[in-house]
């Protein structure tokens, strides 16, 4: 139970959202979906497909479909267990849009304005991105609050969006005088909390990348993951001796980091075992690493997808149980309001 700073107690509950919006890369799973698994022995969970996220921006009607499916299979392959954890597409929930819209009339406009994963997304011409891209935060807390979720596993970049949701529970709590809400913690866990491009050390691996060799796709074959290595950019220099040898060295690092979230090592091992090597011994012993790591993931997301109607049953399932938790939150929040129902 989590106790917040009124008194009440929460469930331990964890809420992890995922965009079904091109392919998945590696920092997908490094970052967050790996970190959901263990998650399934302490908490009830829900890990969902967000996809009414992924509309924000353009997306082809075929390929949100299928990039929602792809998500579910991922997300079994790496571990997640339907008859443990609540697996469903947002759509099928109508009570997060509801709640989302309660949330419009909590956040701030200034409060949004400082988002910078928005201005990132925007770019330079803000006019013509859609109302929703601006409104995405206050969706998001709504998929979190809406299970009164105490611990949503991310990857570094969510982190500002958490705190947003932190800053409307209180908010919410506070106006209306009661205890409605957690204050979630974000799990921001291991060594590759911020995966970065293959071909530059500075950005972040992201799977809206135009150029497909600055990530791995989770759908990558054993070819496609060694090409991609060896391609990666890097510095002149061999590998140095120790982490702090990593320090401005950002290609250096990133791939020295993924080894070892792979590998299941520290940076420190890492080094150990390959410092003073140039990145011609390195590159292929990281490509070969990731095949092994993922190429068992990758057979069984295609067994799997072979069948979508099996799994668009299982996100069925999934929103019902959702439902069951969501369904009374709801009433809470519109009872709290004074919404005549
Ligand atoms: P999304 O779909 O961009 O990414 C899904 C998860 O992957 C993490 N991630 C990374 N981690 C490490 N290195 C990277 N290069 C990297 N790229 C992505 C993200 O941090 C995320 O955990 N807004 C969310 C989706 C969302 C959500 C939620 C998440 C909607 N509602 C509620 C948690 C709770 C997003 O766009 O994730």
């Amino acid at each position: 139970m989590m106790s917040d700073e009124m008194g009440a107690t929460f469930a331990p509950r964890v809420f992890s959202g995922v965009q079904p919006s091109g392919q998945l890369t590696l920092g997908n799973y490094l970052g967050a979906i790996r970190n959901f698994v263990p998650l399934q022995d302490t908490h009830t969970c829900m890990y969902c497909m967000v996809d009414l996220h992924a509309i924000t921006v353009w997306q082809e009607p075929q390929e949100l479909t299928a990039a929602t499916r792809h998500v579910a299979a991922a997300f079994m392959a790496a571990g997640l267990d339907p008859s443990r954890s609540a697996l469903f597409n947002q759509s099928m929930v109508p009570e997060h849009t509801q709640l989302g819209w309660v949330f419009n009339c909590v956040a701030r406009l200034g409060w949004l304005n400082r988002m910078t994963q928005f201005k990132e997304k925007a770019g330079k011409d803000r006019e013509k991105a859609s109302v929703g891209l601006y409104a995405y935060p206050t969706l998001m807390a709504a998929d979190i609050l809406l299970y009164k979720a105490t611990a949503v596993p991310v990857g570094e970049d969510q982190k500002q969006h958490l705190e947003l949701t932190r800053d409307i529970a209180q908010k919410f709590n506070n106006d209306w005088g009661r205890e409605v809400f957690p204050l979630t913690e974000p799990l921001i866990l291991g060594d590759a909390t911020r995966v970065m491009s293959l071909r530059d050390g500075t950005k972040k691996m992201s799977k809206s990348d135009p150029s497909d060799l600055s990530r791995i796709n989770l759908t990558d074959d054993r070819d496609t993951i060694a090409k991609k290595f060896k391609k990666a950019k890097t510095d002149p220099e061999p590998l140095p001796e120790t982490v702090e040898g990593l320090t401005g060295r950002p290609e250096a690092d990133n791939l020295v980091g993924i080894y070892g979230a792979l590998a299941g090592l520290s940076k420190a091992e890492v080094m150990a075992q390959f410092g003073g090597q140039g990145f011609g011994a390195f590159k292929p012993a990281l490509g070969d690493l990731a095949v092994e790591k993922l190429g068992p993931m990758r057979d069984e997301m295609e067994r799997m997808l072979a069948d979508p109607g099996e799994i668009d049953a299982i996100l069925r399932k999934g929103a019902e149980q959702a439902r069951e938790i969501a369904a009374p939150v709801l009433d809470e929040v519109y009872e709290v309001l004074g919404l005549v129902r």
